[in-house]
C-alpha cells in the first residue's frame, strides 16, 4: 500500500540543511503539511519562508522541553500529527589513540537522545493518528564499525537498534515504522570530510529514493546501493576478515 502524503501532517526535524530540507520541500510539493524544525533560523527562513505549506518550529531538539513545545505547536496549529522524520544529527571524528570519552557523550546527546526526546514528545499525537509513521535517520555505518568514526556510528547503530524494537512493538498498533541508512550524500556535514567518499550522491538523488521508499514504506531504506550492499556483505562475513578488509580504511594519521 503507498503512504500518500498528500493532507498528511508531517514534521521534519533537521530541515535547515541537507538531507532534511531535501525531504521536507519534496513532501510539502506532494501535499502535505510540513512542520520543520533546526536551531539555526535564518537557514530555516531562508528555504521555507515563502513556503505556505511549511511552519517552521525552530529549537535546539536536544531538549526534551523544546520537543515537546514543538509537538504542541503541531496540535495547536494543526490538530494532529501523522508522520516523523526524525533527521536531525551530527557527526563527529575521534582520535582512538588519544581516547576521549567526550566527542562519544556530544554525539549519543545530539544523534540519539535528540531523537528519543522527540519520540516521547510525538508519541501522544502519533497514537492518535489513522496514518501513523515514525521514521529514524540511522546510517550505513551502523552496520560495521569504522576507524574514527566510532563515535557517530555507535548512536546511529543505537538508533537503528531503536527502530528495528519499535518496528515490531508498534505493528499491532498500526503505528509504521522505518529507518534510513544512507550512504554518502553531498551535503555541509559531509563536505567537512576529508577522505574519499565513494559514491557520494546529491541531496535530490538521496531525498528523490528516500521519499520514492516513504510512500512504499519500506523498512530499512538504503542507498546508494552499489556502497550500501558493499557495508552490509563485510559485516556478513567473519569479524576478524571484515576487520581485515577494512582495514585500509585506517586513517594515515592513525598508523
Ligand atoms: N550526509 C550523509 O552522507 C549522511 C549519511 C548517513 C546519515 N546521515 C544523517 O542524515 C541526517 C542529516 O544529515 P545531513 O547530511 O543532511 O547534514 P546537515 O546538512 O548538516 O543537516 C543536519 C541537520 O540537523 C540539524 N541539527 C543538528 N543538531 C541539531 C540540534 N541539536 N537541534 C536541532 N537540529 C539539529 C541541523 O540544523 P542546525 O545546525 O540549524 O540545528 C541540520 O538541519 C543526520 O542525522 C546524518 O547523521 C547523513
Amino acid at each position: 500500500m503507498i503512504y500518500d502524503f498528500k493532507g498528511k501532517n508531517v514534521w521534519v526535524t533537521g530541515a535547515s540543511s541537507g538531507i532534511g530540507m531535501g525531504l521536507a520541500n519534496q513532501l510539502a510539493e506532494k501535499g502535505a503539511t510540513v512542520f520543520v524544525s533546526a536551531r539555526n533560523v535564518d537557514k530555516l527562513n531562508e528555504n521555507f519562508a515563502d513556503n505556505a505549506s511549511v511552519t517552521i518550529l525552530s529549537g535546539d531538539l536536544t531538549s526534551a522541553d523544546v520537543n515537546k513545545k514543538i509537538a504542541a505547536q503541531i496540535k495547536a496549529s494543526a490538530g494532529g500529527l501523522d508522520c516523523v522524520i526524525f533527521n536531525a544529527g551530527t557527526a563527529e571524528y575521534v582520535d582512538v589513540y588519544n581516547f576521549s570519552a567526550a566527542p562519544f557523550e556530544r554525539m549519543i546527546e545530539a544523534n540519539y537522545f535528540s531523537m528519543v526526546r522527540g519520540i516521547e514528545a510525538a508519541m501522544p499525537l502519533i497514537k492518535e493518528s489513522k496514518n501513523a509513521y515514525l521514521v529514524g535517520m540511522s546510517s550505513s555505518v551502523s552496520w560495521q564499525g569504522l576507524p574514527s568514526g566510532q563515535a557517530y556510528s555507535a548512536s546511529k547503530a543505537a538508533i537503528r537498534n531503536l527502530f528495528q524494537g519499535l518496528k515490531i512493538e508498534l505493528a499491532p498498533k498500526d503505528i509504521a515504522v522505518s529507518w534510513i541508512c544512507p550512504g554518502f550524500v553531498k551535503t555541509p556535514l559531509t563536505d567537512k570530510n576529508t577522505f574519499d567518499m565513494p559514491f557520494r550522491v546529491s541531496i535530490e538523488e538521496a531525498t528523490d529514493t528516500i521519499v520514492k521508499h516513504l510512500e512504499k514504506q519500506t523498512t530499512e531504506i538504503h542507498f546508494p546501493k552499489r556502497f550500501t550492499y558493499f557495508l552490509k556483505i563485510v559485516s556478513y562475513l567473519p569479524a576478524g576478515l571484515a576487520a581485515k578488509i577494512l582495514s585500509k580504511t585506517v586513517p594515515e594519521s592513525s598508523l
